[in-house]
Protein backbone atom coordinates (compact mmCIF):
# COMPACT_ATOMS: atom_id res chain seq x y z
CA UNK A 1 0.00 0.00 0.00
CA UNK A 2 2.73 1.91 -0.32
CA UNK A 3 2.20 4.17 -3.34
CA UNK A 4 -1.32 4.95 -2.39
CA UNK A 5 -0.76 8.12 -0.25
CA UNK A 6 1.52 10.76 -1.23
CA UNK A 7 1.64 14.30 -1.00
CA UNK A 8 -0.79 14.89 -4.52
CA UNK A 9 -3.88 13.49 -2.59
CA UNK A 10 -3.62 10.04 -4.30
CA UNK A 11 -4.48 11.80 -7.55
CA UNK A 12 -1.12 10.65 -9.60
CA UNK A 13 -0.39 7.55 -7.25
CA UNK A 14 -4.39 6.01 -7.35
CA UNK A 15 -4.40 4.93 -10.90
CA UNK A 16 -1.37 3.73 -11.72
CA UNK A 17 -0.41 6.15 -14.19
CA UNK A 18 2.29 8.08 -13.62
CA UNK A 19 1.31 11.39 -15.34
CA UNK A 20 -2.21 12.14 -15.34
CA UNK A 21 -1.13 15.88 -16.11
CA UNK A 22 -0.28 14.71 -19.72
CA UNK A 23 -3.04 12.14 -20.23
CA UNK A 24 -5.45 14.94 -20.14
CA UNK A 25 -4.24 17.95 -19.71
CA UNK A 26 -7.64 19.88 -21.69
CA UNK A 27 -9.92 18.10 -18.41
CA UNK A 28 -7.40 19.16 -15.90
CA UNK A 29 -6.94 22.72 -17.28
CA UNK A 30 -10.89 23.51 -17.72
CA UNK A 31 -11.25 21.41 -13.67
CA UNK A 32 -8.78 24.29 -12.55
CA UNK A 33 -10.16 27.11 -14.72
CA UNK A 34 -13.59 26.24 -13.05
CA UNK A 35 -12.26 26.35 -9.50
CA UNK A 36 -10.70 29.32 -9.98
CA UNK A 37 -14.33 30.83 -11.84
CA UNK A 38 -16.27 29.10 -8.54
CA UNK A 39 -13.62 30.55 -5.91
CA UNK A 40 -14.16 34.45 -7.37
CA UNK A 41 -17.21 33.89 -7.42
CA UNK A 42 -17.56 32.85 -4.06
CA UNK A 43 -15.61 35.36 -2.70
CA UNK A 44 -17.64 37.71 -4.58
CA UNK A 45 -20.83 36.63 -3.09
CA UNK A 46 -19.74 36.96 0.71
CA UNK A 47 -17.62 40.03 0.00
CA UNK A 48 -19.47 42.01 3.26
CA UNK A 49 -18.84 45.28 1.15
CA UNK A 50 -20.98 44.12 -1.64
CA UNK A 51 -18.65 45.66 -4.58
CA UNK A 52 -16.59 42.93 -6.88
CA UNK A 53 -14.02 41.87 -6.62
CA UNK A 54 -11.03 41.93 -9.19
CA UNK A 55 -8.92 38.32 -9.42
CA UNK A 56 -6.20 40.98 -8.45
CA UNK A 57 -7.57 40.97 -4.92
CA UNK A 58 -8.45 37.90 -4.75
CA UNK A 59 -4.61 35.70 -3.99
CA UNK A 60 -2.73 37.69 -1.63
CA UNK A 61 -2.63 36.47 1.78
CA UNK A 62 -4.19 38.46 4.46
CA UNK A 63 -3.16 42.01 5.99
CA UNK A 64 -4.85 41.80 8.51
CA UNK A 65 -7.22 41.23 11.58
CA UNK A 66 -6.27 42.69 14.66
CA UNK A 67 -2.75 41.32 14.02
CA UNK A 68 -1.14 43.00 17.12
CA UNK A 69 -2.19 43.02 21.29
CA UNK A 70 -0.96 46.83 22.22
CA UNK A 71 0.40 47.24 25.63
CA UNK A 72 -2.02 50.36 25.65
CA UNK A 73 -0.70 51.23 29.17
CA UNK A 74 2.23 52.09 27.60
CA UNK A 75 0.30 54.27 24.61
CA UNK A 76 -2.07 55.70 26.67
CA UNK A 77 0.29 57.27 29.50
CA UNK A 78 2.14 59.12 26.18
CA UNK A 79 -1.35 60.39 24.80
CA UNK A 80 -2.22 61.25 27.87
CA UNK A 81 1.32 63.76 28.21
CA UNK A 82 0.28 65.27 25.02
CA UNK A 83 -3.12 65.80 25.12
CA UNK A 84 -5.19 68.94 25.15
CA UNK A 85 -7.23 69.84 27.58
CA UNK A 86 -10.20 68.39 25.35
CA UNK A 87 -8.65 64.70 25.13
CA UNK A 88 -7.30 65.66 21.20
CA UNK A 89 -3.93 65.09 20.04
CA UNK A 90 -1.74 65.52 16.79
CA UNK A 91 -0.70 62.71 15.71
CA UNK A 92 1.74 62.05 12.81
CA UNK A 93 4.25 58.60 11.82
CA UNK A 94 7.59 58.38 10.83
CA UNK A 95 10.04 55.88 9.41
CA UNK A 96 13.51 55.93 9.79
CA UNK A 97 14.28 57.57 5.82
CA UNK A 98 11.87 60.18 6.77
CA UNK A 99 12.91 61.14 10.24
CA UNK A 100 16.78 61.12 9.57
CA UNK A 101 18.51 64.77 9.83
CA UNK A 102 17.53 67.19 7.00
CA UNK A 103 14.78 64.80 5.99
CA UNK A 104 11.17 65.35 5.85
CA UNK A 105 10.73 65.27 9.74
CA UNK A 106 12.78 68.09 10.44
CA UNK A 107 10.92 70.12 7.59
CA UNK A 108 7.84 69.48 9.42
CA UNK A 109 9.10 70.42 12.70
CA UNK A 110 9.98 74.05 10.84
CA UNK A 111 6.94 74.47 9.89
CA UNK A 112 5.34 74.45 13.21
CA UNK A 113 7.70 76.89 14.10
CA UNK A 114 7.71 78.94 11.23
CA UNK A 115 4.13 78.76 11.00
CA UNK A 116 0.92 81.66 12.31
CA UNK A 117 0.71 80.81 16.19
CA UNK A 118 1.47 76.88 15.32
CA UNK A 119 4.50 76.37 17.76
CA UNK A 120 2.47 75.21 20.52
CA UNK A 121 0.85 72.40 18.73
CA UNK A 122 4.32 70.68 18.88
CA UNK A 123 3.33 70.25 22.62
CA UNK A 124 0.27 68.15 21.37
CA UNK A 125 2.08 66.17 18.90
CA UNK A 126 2.44 62.56 19.33
CA UNK A 127 5.27 60.79 16.92
CA UNK A 128 4.72 57.26 15.53
CA UNK A 129 7.41 55.53 14.60
CA UNK A 130 7.98 52.42 12.73
CA UNK A 131 11.27 51.62 13.40
CA UNK A 132 14.08 51.59 16.47
CA UNK A 133 16.03 54.17 13.86
CA UNK A 134 12.83 56.26 13.57
CA UNK A 135 12.36 55.52 17.25
CA UNK A 136 15.92 56.93 18.57
CA UNK A 137 15.54 60.33 16.12
CA UNK A 138 12.53 61.30 17.40
CA UNK A 139 13.25 60.64 21.25
CA UNK A 140 16.58 62.87 20.48
CA UNK A 141 14.44 65.70 19.58
CA UNK A 142 10.99 65.89 20.65
CA UNK A 143 8.98 64.85 23.68
CA UNK A 144 6.09 62.37 22.55
CA UNK A 145 7.11 60.00 20.51
CA UNK A 146 5.71 56.15 20.65
CA UNK A 147 6.78 52.95 18.77
CA UNK A 148 4.76 50.71 17.75
CA UNK A 149 5.58 47.37 18.41
CA UNK A 150 6.82 45.29 15.61
CA UNK A 151 8.17 42.24 16.99
CA UNK A 152 10.23 39.95 14.57
CA UNK A 153 9.17 42.20 11.44
CA UNK A 154 11.30 44.92 9.91
CA UNK A 155 10.16 47.88 8.56
CA UNK A 156 13.18 49.57 7.70
CA UNK A 157 12.15 52.26 5.38
CA UNK A 158 14.62 50.68 2.57
CA UNK A 159 11.94 47.85 2.76
CA UNK A 160 9.09 49.46 2.61
CA UNK A 161 8.45 50.34 -0.86
CA UNK A 162 5.38 52.08 -2.06
CA UNK A 163 2.44 49.25 -2.34
CA UNK A 164 4.90 46.44 -1.50
CA UNK A 165 3.70 44.34 0.99
CA UNK A 166 5.25 45.65 4.11
CA UNK A 167 4.22 49.29 2.90
CA UNK A 168 0.83 48.22 2.91
CA UNK A 169 0.87 45.96 6.27
CA UNK A 170 2.15 49.57 7.77
CA UNK A 171 -0.95 51.40 6.57
CA UNK A 172 -3.53 49.42 7.75
CA UNK A 173 -1.48 49.21 10.85
CA UNK A 174 -1.89 52.87 10.73
CA UNK A 175 -5.64 52.22 10.87
CA UNK A 176 -5.92 49.25 13.68
CA UNK A 177 -3.73 52.22 15.76
CA UNK A 178 -6.12 55.09 15.24
CA UNK A 179 -8.60 53.27 16.06
CA UNK A 180 -7.36 52.36 19.52
CA UNK A 181 -6.57 55.99 19.74
CA UNK A 182 -10.67 56.97 19.17
CA UNK A 183 -11.56 53.25 21.35
CA UNK A 184 -9.16 54.89 24.38
CA UNK A 185 -10.97 58.25 24.05
CA UNK A 186 -8.57 60.64 22.09
CA UNK A 187 -9.74 62.47 19.44
CA UNK A 188 -7.03 63.29 17.07
CA UNK A 189 -5.84 65.36 14.13
CA UNK A 190 -3.34 62.89 11.89
CA UNK A 191 -1.20 64.72 9.48
CA UNK A 192 0.90 63.13 7.45
CA UNK A 193 4.57 64.45 7.83
CA UNK A 194 4.64 66.02 4.49
CA UNK A 195 2.36 68.32 5.48
CA UNK A 196 3.57 71.85 6.25
CA UNK A 197 1.40 73.54 9.48
CA UNK A 198 1.51 77.30 8.58
CA UNK A 199 -2.14 78.48 10.55
CA UNK A 200 -4.31 76.43 13.31
CA UNK A 201 -6.22 74.52 11.57
CA UNK A 202 -9.16 74.28 14.42
CA UNK A 203 -10.41 77.49 13.20
CA UNK A 204 -11.66 75.82 10.06
CA UNK A 205 -12.39 72.66 11.21
CA UNK A 206 -16.91 71.75 10.81
CA UNK A 207 -17.77 71.53 14.76
CA UNK A 208 -20.57 68.91 13.64
CA UNK A 209 -18.55 66.10 11.69
CA UNK A 210 -17.10 63.14 13.42
CA UNK A 211 -14.44 62.72 10.61
CA UNK A 212 -13.30 65.51 8.05
CA UNK A 213 -10.57 65.23 5.83
CA UNK A 214 -8.78 66.64 3.29
CA UNK A 215 -8.93 66.44 -0.25
CA UNK A 216 -6.52 66.01 -3.05
CA UNK A 217 -9.06 67.90 -4.86
CA UNK A 218 -11.93 69.83 -3.31
CA UNK A 219 -15.04 70.57 -5.42
CA UNK A 220 -16.85 72.75 -3.46
CA UNK A 221 -19.18 70.70 -1.53
CA UNK A 222 -17.71 69.87 1.77
CA UNK A 223 -20.74 67.09 2.26
CA UNK A 224 -20.08 65.72 -0.90
CA UNK A 225 -18.91 62.13 -1.28
CA UNK A 226 -17.76 62.54 -4.53
CA UNK A 227 -14.71 64.94 -3.71
CA UNK A 228 -11.43 63.50 -3.45
CA UNK A 229 -10.34 62.71 -0.13
CA UNK A 230 -6.23 62.53 1.15
CA UNK A 231 -6.77 60.89 4.28
CA UNK A 232 -3.06 62.48 5.39
CA UNK A 233 -4.85 64.83 7.47
CA UNK A 234 -7.88 63.95 9.00
CA UNK A 235 -9.53 64.95 12.23
CA UNK A 236 -11.45 62.49 13.99
CA UNK A 237 -13.62 63.44 17.03
CA UNK A 238 -13.55 60.44 19.35
CA UNK A 239 -17.53 58.48 19.88
CA UNK A 240 -19.05 55.41 18.87
CA UNK A 241 -19.79 56.26 15.87
CA UNK A 242 -16.04 57.28 14.68
CA UNK A 243 -14.69 54.25 16.36
CA UNK A 244 -17.32 52.02 14.25
CA UNK A 245 -16.18 53.95 11.24
CA UNK A 246 -12.40 52.47 11.74
CA UNK A 247 -13.17 49.11 12.20
CA UNK A 248 -15.44 49.58 9.29
CA UNK A 249 -12.65 50.94 7.66
CA UNK A 250 -9.99 48.42 8.56
CA UNK A 251 -12.46 46.05 7.91
CA UNK A 252 -12.28 46.74 4.55
CA UNK A 253 -8.83 45.79 4.35
CA UNK A 254 -9.95 42.36 3.80
CA UNK A 255 -11.73 43.03 1.07
CA UNK A 256 -9.23 45.37 -0.71
CA UNK A 257 -6.44 43.41 0.39
CA UNK A 258 -3.80 45.19 -2.60
CA UNK A 259 -5.16 48.95 -1.71
CA UNK A 260 -4.02 51.43 0.55
CA UNK A 261 -6.19 52.70 3.21
CA UNK A 262 -6.94 55.57 1.06
CA UNK A 263 -8.26 54.13 -1.52
CA UNK A 264 -10.46 51.83 0.44
CA UNK A 265 -11.62 54.34 1.95
CA UNK A 266 -12.57 55.94 -1.37
CA UNK A 267 -14.16 52.24 -2.16
CA UNK A 268 -16.53 52.77 0.98
CA UNK A 269 -17.12 56.39 1.68
CA UNK A 270 -20.61 55.95 0.02
CA UNK A 271 -21.51 52.54 1.56
CA UNK A 272 -24.98 52.42 2.62
CA UNK A 273 -23.90 51.16 6.33
CA UNK A 274 -22.08 54.53 6.85
CA UNK A 275 -25.23 56.46 6.36
CA UNK A 276 -26.93 54.01 8.25
CA UNK A 277 -24.71 54.51 11.53
CA UNK A 278 -25.07 58.06 11.24
CA UNK A 279 -21.62 58.96 10.71
CA UNK A 280 -20.81 62.80 9.83
CA UNK A 281 -18.28 62.65 7.37
CA UNK A 282 -16.98 66.13 5.94
CA UNK A 283 -14.36 67.13 3.16
CA UNK A 284 -12.10 70.27 3.72
CA UNK A 285 -11.58 72.72 1.44
CA UNK A 286 -8.01 73.30 -0.41
CA UNK A 287 -8.25 76.61 0.50
CA UNK A 288 -7.46 76.17 3.58
CA UNK A 289 -6.07 72.54 3.50
CA UNK A 290 -4.09 72.74 0.02
CA UNK A 291 -1.04 70.11 -1.67
CA UNK A 292 0.57 70.12 -4.76
CA UNK A 293 -2.28 68.42 -6.44
CA UNK A 294 -4.62 71.94 -6.03
CA UNK A 295 -2.55 74.59 -4.06
CA UNK A 296 -4.01 76.82 -1.62
CA UNK A 297 -4.54 80.34 -3.89
CA UNK A 298 -4.55 82.42 -0.71
CA UNK A 299 -1.70 82.92 1.70
CA UNK A 300 -3.56 84.48 4.14
CA UNK A 301 -5.97 81.86 4.66
CA UNK A 302 -4.25 78.83 4.28
CA UNK A 303 -3.51 76.37 7.24
CA UNK A 304 -1.85 73.55 6.14
CA UNK A 305 0.22 72.51 2.59
CA UNK A 306 0.54 68.56 1.73
CA UNK A 307 3.69 67.11 -0.83
CA UNK A 308 0.94 65.10 -2.19
CA UNK A 309 0.73 64.54 -5.94
CA UNK A 310 4.44 64.14 -5.42
CA UNK A 311 6.89 60.95 -5.81
CA UNK A 312 10.35 60.80 -4.49
CA UNK A 313 11.57 61.45 -1.22
CA UNK A 314 14.13 63.95 -2.20
CA UNK A 315 12.00 65.66 -4.54
CA UNK A 316 9.80 66.38 -1.91
CA UNK A 317 12.07 67.81 0.83
CA UNK A 318 13.33 69.99 -1.83
CA UNK A 319 10.02 71.23 -2.72
CA UNK A 320 9.12 71.32 0.72
CA UNK A 321 11.84 73.65 2.11
CA UNK A 322 10.99 75.89 -0.90
CA UNK A 323 7.71 76.58 0.16
CA UNK A 324 8.67 76.98 3.59
CA UNK A 325 10.89 79.92 1.75
CA UNK A 326 7.72 81.19 -0.07
CA UNK A 327 5.90 81.67 3.67
CA UNK A 328 9.26 83.19 5.46
CA UNK A 329 8.93 85.91 2.29
CA UNK A 330 4.74 86.46 3.10
CA UNK A 331 5.31 86.41 6.76
CA UNK A 332 8.17 88.85 6.35
CA UNK A 333 6.15 91.52 5.02
CA UNK A 334 4.27 94.17 6.39
CA UNK A 335 0.83 93.61 6.90
CA UNK A 336 -0.77 96.46 4.46
CA UNK A 337 1.55 94.30 1.75
CA UNK A 338 0.68 90.65 3.09
CA UNK A 339 -2.91 91.83 1.48
CA UNK A 340 -1.84 91.41 -2.16
CA UNK A 341 -0.58 87.75 -1.39
CA UNK A 342 -4.29 86.57 -1.87
CA UNK A 343 -3.68 85.67 -4.88
CA UNK A 344 -0.23 85.21 -5.04
CA UNK A 345 0.93 81.38 -6.04
CA UNK A 346 3.44 79.29 -4.76
CA UNK A 347 6.59 78.79 -6.11
CA UNK A 348 6.14 74.75 -6.40
CA UNK A 349 5.92 72.18 -7.21
CA UNK A 350 9.06 72.19 -9.14
CA UNK A 351 11.03 69.07 -8.30
CA UNK A 352 7.37 67.40 -7.53
CA UNK A 353 6.14 67.51 -11.56
C1 LIG B 1 -24.04 46.40 6.67
O1 LIG B 1 -25.13 46.33 7.54
C2 LIG B 1 -25.90 45.16 7.40
C3 LIG B 1 -27.11 45.30 8.29
O2 LIG B 1 -26.72 45.62 9.60
C4 LIG B 1 -25.04 43.95 7.74
O3 LIG B 1 -25.78 42.77 7.57
C5 LIG B 1 -23.83 43.93 6.82
O4 LIG B 1 -22.98 42.87 7.18
C6 LIG B 1 -23.08 45.24 6.92
N1 LIG B 1 -22.00 45.26 5.96
C7 LIG B 1 -20.73 45.41 6.33
C8 LIG B 1 -19.75 45.44 5.22
O5 LIG B 1 -20.38 45.54 7.48
C1 LIG C 1 3.20 47.45 29.49
O1 LIG C 1 4.36 48.23 29.72
C2 LIG C 1 4.54 48.56 31.09
C3 LIG C 1 5.71 49.51 31.20
O2 LIG C 1 6.76 49.11 30.36
C4 LIG C 1 4.78 47.25 31.87
O3 LIG C 1 4.95 47.55 33.23
C5 LIG C 1 3.57 46.35 31.67
O4 LIG C 1 3.81 45.10 32.30
C6 LIG C 1 3.28 46.11 30.20
N1 LIG C 1 2.05 45.40 30.07
C7 LIG C 1 1.90 44.37 29.26
C8 LIG C 1 0.56 43.75 29.23
O5 LIG C 1 2.81 43.95 28.56
C1 LIG D 1 -0.85 85.74 12.47
O1 LIG D 1 -2.04 85.97 11.77
C2 LIG D 1 -2.78 87.08 12.27
C3 LIG D 1 -4.10 87.09 11.53
O2 LIG D 1 -3.92 86.87 10.17
C4 LIG D 1 -1.96 88.34 12.06
O3 LIG D 1 -2.68 89.45 12.57
C5 LIG D 1 -0.65 88.20 12.82
O4 LIG D 1 0.16 89.30 12.56
C6 LIG D 1 0.07 86.94 12.39
N1 LIG D 1 1.20 86.71 13.24
C7 LIG D 1 2.43 86.56 12.77
C8 LIG D 1 3.48 86.33 13.78
O5 LIG D 1 2.66 86.58 11.58
C1 LIG E 1 16.07 45.25 8.79
O1 LIG E 1 16.41 45.47 7.44
C2 LIG E 1 17.58 46.25 7.29
C3 LIG E 1 17.76 46.54 5.81
O2 LIG E 1 17.54 45.40 5.03
C4 LIG E 1 18.75 45.49 7.90
O3 LIG E 1 19.92 46.28 7.77
C5 LIG E 1 18.46 45.25 9.39
O4 LIG E 1 19.50 44.50 9.96
C6 LIG E 1 17.14 44.51 9.55
N1 LIG E 1 16.81 44.42 10.96
C7 LIG E 1 16.30 43.34 11.52
C8 LIG E 1 15.97 43.42 12.97
O5 LIG E 1 16.10 42.32 10.88
C1 LIG F 1 -23.61 69.17 -1.55
O1 LIG F 1 -23.61 67.77 -1.60
C2 LIG F 1 -24.73 67.19 -0.94
C3 LIG F 1 -24.51 65.70 -0.95
O2 LIG F 1 -24.21 65.24 -2.23
C4 LIG F 1 -26.01 67.63 -1.61
O3 LIG F 1 -27.10 67.06 -0.93
C5 LIG F 1 -26.09 69.14 -1.58
O4 LIG F 1 -27.22 69.58 -2.29
C6 LIG F 1 -24.84 69.74 -2.18
N1 LIG F 1 -24.89 71.18 -1.96
C7 LIG F 1 -24.73 72.04 -2.95
C8 LIG F 1 -24.76 73.47 -2.55
O5 LIG F 1 -24.60 71.68 -4.09
C1 LIG G 1 -15.38 44.02 11.56
O1 LIG G 1 -15.16 42.63 11.42
C2 LIG G 1 -15.36 41.91 12.62
C3 LIG G 1 -14.92 40.48 12.37
O2 LIG G 1 -15.52 39.98 11.24
C4 LIG G 1 -16.82 42.01 13.03
O3 LIG G 1 -17.04 41.31 14.23
C5 LIG G 1 -17.17 43.47 13.22
O4 LIG G 1 -18.55 43.61 13.49
C6 LIG G 1 -16.82 44.28 12.00
N1 LIG G 1 -16.99 45.68 12.32
C7 LIG G 1 -17.57 46.55 11.49
C8 LIG G 1 -17.72 47.93 12.01
O5 LIG G 1 -17.93 46.27 10.38
C1 LIG H 1 12.20 85.04 -0.98
O1 LIG H 1 12.70 86.34 -1.04
C2 LIG H 1 14.07 86.41 -1.42
C3 LIG H 1 14.51 87.86 -1.26
O2 LIG H 1 13.59 88.72 -1.86
C4 LIG H 1 14.21 85.92 -2.84
O3 LIG H 1 15.54 85.93 -3.26
C5 LIG H 1 13.71 84.48 -2.91
O4 LIG H 1 13.72 84.02 -4.24
C6 LIG H 1 12.31 84.39 -2.36
N1 LIG H 1 11.99 82.97 -2.24
C7 LIG H 1 10.89 82.44 -2.76
C8 LIG H 1 10.74 80.96 -2.60
O5 LIG H 1 10.04 83.11 -3.32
Amino acid sequence: MKTTVDSNNGLVARGGHSNLLVRRPMQIFIFFVGLVLALMFLCNYTSPFGIPILSEYFITPSTTARLYEKNETVLESVLRKASMKDKTVIITNLNDAWAEPGSIFDVFLESFRIGNETQHFLNHLVVINWDQKAHARCQAIHPHCYQIESKSENFTASEAYFMSKDYLHIVWRKIDFLSTVLELGYSFVFTDTDIMWLRNPFKQFYGDADFQSSCDDFNGNSTDLNNAPNTGFSYVKSNERSIWLYKFWFNSSRIYRRMHDQNAFNMIKMHPNISAMNVKIRFLSTTYFGGFCQPSKDFNQVCTMHANCCKGLQNKIDDLKILLDDWRNYTALPENQKQHYSHHSWSVPKHCR
